[in-house]
């Protein structure tokens, strides 16, 4: 949705000089692999750490895996499910959230899609088996959501954004959880995972530490750890997915573990897929103001600043290469500036030929609803910011090609 103050206007996007991912921060051009693995890569990813989405301040490993339900009948018999939940304990901390997984029941080692939900699990399918969390979430009296708890009554709302039986189908499984269980997206860092690492009374993370991108872009990290355990999944075959603010963090969590095999970010705007210093749509000045948790408290260095950065977000998609990466927008979704999506999928692609695969080949945005299927890939659809089905078929079609 288009919001006030901000510029829509293409003859307002300032002059800028992108940053070219094959020079180092000191002018020397990489030629080859090597070079960008042992110098550029890792200098990019810990400017993008530092000043970005912030560093995760220790190790914590899985305590306790406790599978809570499952089902060789769900979804009318086509499907295997599972409910498992994952805890994290330190000193006085404990943490559970839960993953609710979907396999086709015809495929051994199941490929499989990894993602948040915004509503609890609950809300992805109609399937009454499916427990709801107790975490906290913001009110939406529109659907039932009040005093911060989740009901019976959000059951299965968000089905239009899951296909669920669409991906089981095509051989693909799918695992969710609610964000709000890693980490509740509220100004607060005394709630969630970041306690965990602090001492003394420290109520917040230090300036290049962790905001809420990052600590979920962690839990990702940790419920892959999860799914290498599960025979039933191909855990070399793990697509990270997320929309929105979870795609930014589908997109951190594919730049910093290379364990996943490919990223979906869709309609992931300002601090995902986006270009900042086009300062279209949404900027960091405002994203920053909005939603002061999101990434480290360095990033405000950036607030109406974006010309001093060194660096751009095509170069976080850059961090995915060589694994498929697909930036998809959506046309009425100005907000996150679909031109500067499809940019940085382009300005990429220069990383991802070092490694003889393809990009994106052509200067100018494709029309609406014309994919373009390579490593990078990238569609633009007619409508608004949302998941529809259009992007999962071209998702799922994508992954045939480019990670089954
Ligand atoms: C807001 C925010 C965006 C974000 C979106 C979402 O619009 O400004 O950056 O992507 O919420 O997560 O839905």
């Amino acid at each position: 949705m288009a919001q006030a103050e901000a510029n829509y206007d293409e003859s307002k996007v300032p002059e800028f000089k992108l940053p070219d991912p094959l020079v180092t921060f000191n002018g020397k051009k990489i030629k080859n692999v090597k070079q960008w693995e042992k110098k550029r890569r890792p200098e990019l990813l810990h400017f993008f750490t530092e000043n970005f989405y912030g560093e995760v301040p220790g190790e914590l490993k899985i305590d306790d895996v406790h599978l809570i339900e499952e089902s060789e009948n769900a979804l009318n018999g086509k499907a295997h499910r599972k409910q498992v939940v994952l805890s994290f304990k330190k000193d006085n901390h404990t943490l559970d959230y839960t993953m609710l997984i979907y396999l086709p029941k015809n495929v051994e080692k199941a490929p499989l899609f990894l993602a948040y939900d915004f509503l609890g699990n609950h809300t992805i399918t109609k399937d009454p088996e499916i427990v709801i969390s107790e975490a906290w979430v913001a009110d939406k009296p529109s659907l039932g959501i009040i005093n911060n708890q989740l009901t019976e009554q959000s059951r299965g709302v968000r089905c239009d954004r899951w296909p669920v039986e669409k991906i089981v189908e095509a051989g693909y499984g799918l695992a969710v959880i609610y964000y709000g269980e890693v980490d509740p997206d509220k100004n607060d860092m005394t709630d969630g995972i970041h306690p965990f690492f602090y001492v003394d009374d420290q109520e917040q993370p230090a300036n290049n530490e962790w905001g809420a991108i990052a600590a979920w872009s962690w839990g990702l990290g940790r419920a892959l750890d999860y799914l290498e355990t599960d025979a039933d999944v191909d855990a070399s075959k793990v697509i990270v997915f997320g929309h929105s603010r979870l795609g930014k963090t589908a997109l951190w969590a594919g730049a910093t573990d290379q364990r996943f095999a490919a990223v979906i970010s869709n309609n992931s705007g300002c601090g995902g897929a986006a270009l900042s210093k086009r300062r279209f749509g949404e900027t960091i000045a405002r994203i920053n103001r909005s939603f002061p948790h999101w990434f480290c408290n360095n990033f405000k260095n950036y607030s109406n600043n974006e010309q001093t950065l060194p660096v751009d977000q095509h170069e976080l998609i850059a961090l995915i290469a060589p694994r498929p990466v697909y930036v998809a927008s959506a046309e009425e979704d100005r907000w996150a500036d679909p031109k500067g999506e499809f940019l940085s999928a382009l300005y990429a692609t220069p990383v991802f030929e070092l490694y003889g695969k393809k990009g994106i080949s052509q200067q100018e945005m494709p029309p609406v609803n014309q994919p373009l299927l390579n490593t990078v890939s990238y569609h633009i659809r007619t409508g608004e910011h949302n998941v529809k089905d259009y992007d999962w078929e071209q998702y799922i079609r994508w992954a045939d090609m480019f990670v089954k």
